[in-house]
Formats: C-alpha cells, sequence, structure tokens
C-alpha cells in the first residue's frame, strides 16, 4: 500500500484546508468586514476536491483493513460523494460501482461525466426511494462477491459514525485557524460533515443548512455525532424550497453574490443553499456582525454543471459589455 494508513484511516486528501476572510461579501449580508472567513475545504485536493473525502479516508480505509477490493456507494446522479468514491477507487485501485437513483436517460454532464473519466461503473437503480436504493446496492454486493469480488459498502454521502471522524478532524483545524469562531455554517445532506463538526466544536458552534435530502437530517446528525437528543442543535429547514433537486430564488441570489463579491463558486444544491442560509441567518440576528463566523465551503461545483436549472441560471447571468 503505498497510500499511509494511520487507524483505519487512508491518505487521501491535502490538510489542513486554508480558511480565508471574505469582507466585500461580509458587508454585502450585513456583516463586519472582518466577520466572515471561508474554510476551503471545496480545495481538499483528489478528484476536483469537496467534503466527502475527508470521509472517505475513513471509510475506504475500513474497507481496506477490510480486505475490500471493489467499492459500492449510492446517491444521486449527481452525488458528489460518487463521483469522489469514483476518484478515492481510481487512486489506490479498486474497483468502483455507483448505484444511483434513476435511469440511463438523465444528463450524463457535471458529476456523472467525471464518474466516467474515473472509471466507475454505474447501475441504474431507477426512481426509487431511500430503502429501495439501499436494497439495490445490496443486490449489486450480493452479485459481486458472486464473481468473486470482494465488495465494501461506503455508506449513503459518506455519512456514519467513523466518516464524522473526518469532519471532528475539520473542526479541530478550525478551532486553531480561528480560535475565536463562533459560528461554522455549513450545508446539511446525509448529516456525517455536521456531526463531525458538532462532536469537536459543540451544538452552538454549528449552523447547519437543510438541502432536503433526508426527510430527518436531525437525527442522522444525532447518530453520526452520538449525541442522545437533537436538543441545542442548530438547524435551518428554510432553504429546501420546492425540494433538493430545485434552484431556490435565494439560492440563485447567492450563487451570484459570492461569485460576485468573493470570486467564490458555489453550487445549486449545496453551498448555494448555505449561503442563502447564511444570509438569512444574518437578517434574523441568528448571526450577528462582530462575530466570527466560519462558511465552510464543501464544494460541489461539478454539481453545477449537472444541473439544468442552475446552467441556465449561471447562463442567465452573461452581461453583454456596450460601449
Ligand atoms: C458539496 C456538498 N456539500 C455538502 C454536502 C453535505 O454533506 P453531508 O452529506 O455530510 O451532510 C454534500 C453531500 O452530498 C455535498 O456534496
Amino acid at each position: 500500500m503505498m497510500y499511509v494508513m494511520s487507524d483505519l484511516r487512508v491518505e487521501l486528501a491535502t490538510f489542513p484546508t486554508t480558511v480565508e476572510p471574505a469582507p466585500r461579501l461580509a458587508t454585502a449580508i450585513g456583516l463586519g468586514p472582518d466577520d466572515l472567513w471561508i474554510k476551503r475545504d471545496d480545495l481538499t485536493g483528489l478528484g476536483g476536491g469537496g467534503n466527502k473525502i475527508r470521509k472517505l479516508e475513513w471509510t475506504v480505509g475500513a474497507a481496506l483493513a477490510e480486505g475490500a477490493d471493489t467499492l459500492v456507494t449510492t446517491g444521486a446522479p449527481q452525488s458528489n460523494h460518487a463521483r469522489l468514491t469514483a476518484a478515492a477507487g481510481a487512486r489506490l485501485g479498486l474497483a468502483v460501482v455507483l448505484v444511483l437513483r434513476g435511469s440511463p436517460g438523465v444528463s450524463r454532464s457535471g458529476n456523472l461525466a467525471l464518474d466516467g473519466l474515473f472509471g466507475a461503473r454505474i447501475a441504474w437503480a431507477g426512481e426509487v426511494d431511500q430503502a429501495g436504493l439501499d436494497r439495490a446496492a445490496a443486490e449489486v454486493c450480493e452479485k459481486l462477491r458472486g464473481t468473486g469480488a470482494k465488495p465494501a459498502l461506503i455508506p449513503f454521502g459518506g455519512s456514519s459514525a467513523l466518516g464524522a471522524r473526518g469532519y471532528a478532524h475539520c473542526g479541530e483545524e478550525l478551532r486553531g485557524q480561528l480560535p475565536d469562531l463562533r459560528t461554522a455554517v455549513v450545508a446539511l445532506g446525509s448529516g456525517g460533515t455536521m456531526a463531525g463538526l458538532v462532536a469537536s466544536l459543540g451544538v452552538e458552534a454549528v449552523l447547519g443548512v437543510d438541502v432536503g435530502a433526508l426527510p430527518e437530517p436531525a437525527a442522522a446528525v444525532c447518530e453520526f455525532a452520538g449525541l442522545a437528543t437533537p436538543e441545542g442543535l442548530r438547524i435551518r429547514h428554510d432553504q429546501v424550497g420546492a425540494g433538493y433537486a430545485s434552484l431556490t430564488a435565494p439560492t440563485a441570489e447567492a450563487l451570484t453574490l459570492a461569485a460576485r463579491t468573493a470570486g467564490l463558486v458555489l453550487d445549486p444544491t449545496y453551498t448555494g443553499r448555505a449561503m442563502a442560509g447564511l444570509i438569512a441567518a444574518v437578517r434574523d440576528g441568528d448571526i450577528g456582525p462582530g462575530e466570527r463566523t466560519v462558511f465552510v465551503h464543501t464544494g460541489g461545483l461539478p454539481g453545477l454543471f449537472g444541473h439544468g436549472e442552475g446552467v441556465a441560471y449561471a447562463e442567465g447571468q452573461v452581461v453583454e459589455y456596450r460601449a
């Protein structure tokens, strides 16, 4: 094994990620110029980067320790987690099968095109719910075993108590980088990212913005962070809009604002919603001027190009120069 493993972790990413100030974005949303910092977890290195690599270091490390030769995971067609599982498999010389919701007819741009470049095979599960997706993944694992392969199932979104350890580590990086941090704002999908941050920073220091990936995201955060109750968790549910796959108006505005005041690219599903949640939190007083706030940029850029409405919105932002 050329990649170093310590405990169960296999090194895949570039750490620590940097934090950088965003003074123009801060003042545009009603904070002081020195209040808002960006944790660049979009720059974690492997496969286009993003939050999922921190979790994969642990879940893929465990798979290697079990002797797996094939990684199997589940997700939406534009899953960033699936794309980074494909990249991790390519780097480590493991086969990858991605069990994705939907059918071969969906757009193959964005994350799906990268899955193809990384050499992952796709198993389409049809329009199924979470239980159906899990069943389809179990069947794929069974069939792989029948051919003599040794599959390891990586959990949906990479989220488990083990995967969350990657984000507990991110929280420790943040404490060292911004000792007076009051709130870390992060997108909340399958829950592992927020859970890890909560485990290391405390419930009061993390604001999760629900993207609508799970019906009960607070329960997932509790499970992965080892909390007995959701009491004290700060979660906003006001940015889901018409659902996970939709582009909401506040998210669209957040995409343009972050791009034009910080040169920061957000995506329509996760980081755009998280930024819209931060803007709403400042508006309603949950976050105020004078408080050190960090926006955890969790990546997801390929998802912008795989999101029909998102691409159409971005194309509509093109401004003609007229002399
Ligand atoms: C870009 C991006 N940000 C944030 C998240 C949310 O992380 P989690 O699923 O750990 O809640 C995801 C999950 O898919 C993601 O792809």
